[in-house]
């Protein structure tokens, strides 16, 4: 038994799951991976570090002959950026944070299919009249940047807003029961970040791994520290999702503080990013951190989480009764 959706249609995959474009943490060994696997694979092209995504993008294309893809943050995304990144014919191109439009024809016009993440129901509707041909709508609990509403009701408002544009669900998803959960709210897939991030090919330090099989759900919290001090200028309403850790308690709330204090604080973080000191340093993870108690091959989680999925909605059939 196969699951098919509007999702594994469009690219031909066995399960409807597609892996987030991490920055620096997705690379092309990883959106390969899970490419090869049968689901769909992006690289992370974050900021659009451009040595970087030369890297990671020959390596993708290198490793897989299947469909693949990258995403950009789109409030920082250039046109510059984004022709280097259509230059290694991406099949999917994902916008996440920010107006689609100024990027849309380029994207089109190279064949991609556009995916837009989105964190509100009328964000969802802009993407959809912008050109996307597939919305993930992003709830609070995601790793990384997002917003606040919640997956379980934002996903099936989404839906019903940009029909018949297939959606996919995004945050707090990290096993077969949240993708069937995901399914039944009428999604046509999930995105899948943090559960990825704990796979053996994601890039960055193996120790941030174990401490996001360590982490429980509630250790995550929605910061903005990490971008003061990054010096990124991120629009409202957008904060990052980390493990809680030092540098969080002693500047959480207290942003402005941190601002005056940039001299002193910017090199120990960078110092810290580099020797993996993560008591400072941020490790970005969603609340599904409970549910990752491994580190293990991408390719593996994959077939573990859908073969999950497939038992999870035969026994939802199950439930029903002719009475
Ligand atoms: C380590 C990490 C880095 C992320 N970086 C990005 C990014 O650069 N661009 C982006 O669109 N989303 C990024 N995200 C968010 C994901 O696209 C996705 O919405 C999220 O991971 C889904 O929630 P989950 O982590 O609970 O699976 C990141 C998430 C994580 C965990």
């Amino acid at each position: 038994m196969t699951i098919r959706t509007a999702l594994t249609e469009k690219f031909g995959l066995e399960y409807p799951i597609v892996s987030a474009p991490m920055g620096s943490v997705a690379g092309g060994r990883l959106a390969a991976a899970v490419s090869n696997a049968g689901a769909l694979g992006l690289v992370g092209g974050g900021y659009g570090d451009s040595e970087w995504l030369h890297t990671e993008l020959s390596t993708a294309r290198s490793e897989t002959t299947r469909p693949w893809g990258v995403g950009l943050i789109t409030w920082h995304a250039t046109h510059e950026i984004l022709e280097l990144a259509l230059s290694y014919e991406p099949p999917a191109f994902m916008l996440s944070f920010g107006d689609p439009r100024p990027f849309v024809r380029a994207i089109k016009e190279a064949g991609c299919t556009l995916i837009c993440q989105v964190q509100d129901v009328e964000d969802g509707r802009a993407a959809k009249a912008a050109g996307a041909d597939i919305i993930v709508a992003q709830g609070t609990e995601a790793g990384g940047h997002g917003a606040d509403r919640s997956t379980l009701p934002l996903v099936p408002a989404v839906v019903d807003a940009v029909a018949p544009t297939p959606v996919l669900a995004a945050g707090g998803i990290a096993d077969g029961r949240g993708l069937a959960a995901a399914l039944m709210l009428g999604a046509a897939g999930a995105l899948i970040g943090t559960r990825f991030y704990a796979a053996i090919e994601a890039l960055g330090h193996e120790s941030a791994k174990e401490y996001i099989v360590a982490a429980k759900g509630r250790d995550t919290e929605r910061t903005r520290v990490f971008d003061v001090v990054r010096q990124h200028a991120w629009p409202r309403p957008y904060t990052g999702r980390a493990i809680r850790n030092r540098f969080m308690e002693r500047w959480g709330r207290r942003e402005d503080d941190l601002s005056e204090a940039l001299e002193e604080e910017i090199p120990r973080f960078r110092a810290a990013v580099r020797d993996g000191d993560f008591e400072t340093a941020m490790i970005w993870a969603g609340e599904a951190v409970d549910l990752i108690l491994d580190v293990a091959p991408a390719g593996e989680l994959v077939r573990r989480i859908g073969a999950e999925t497939e038992a999870c909605l035969q026994h939802a059939s199950e439930l029903l009764r002719k009475t």
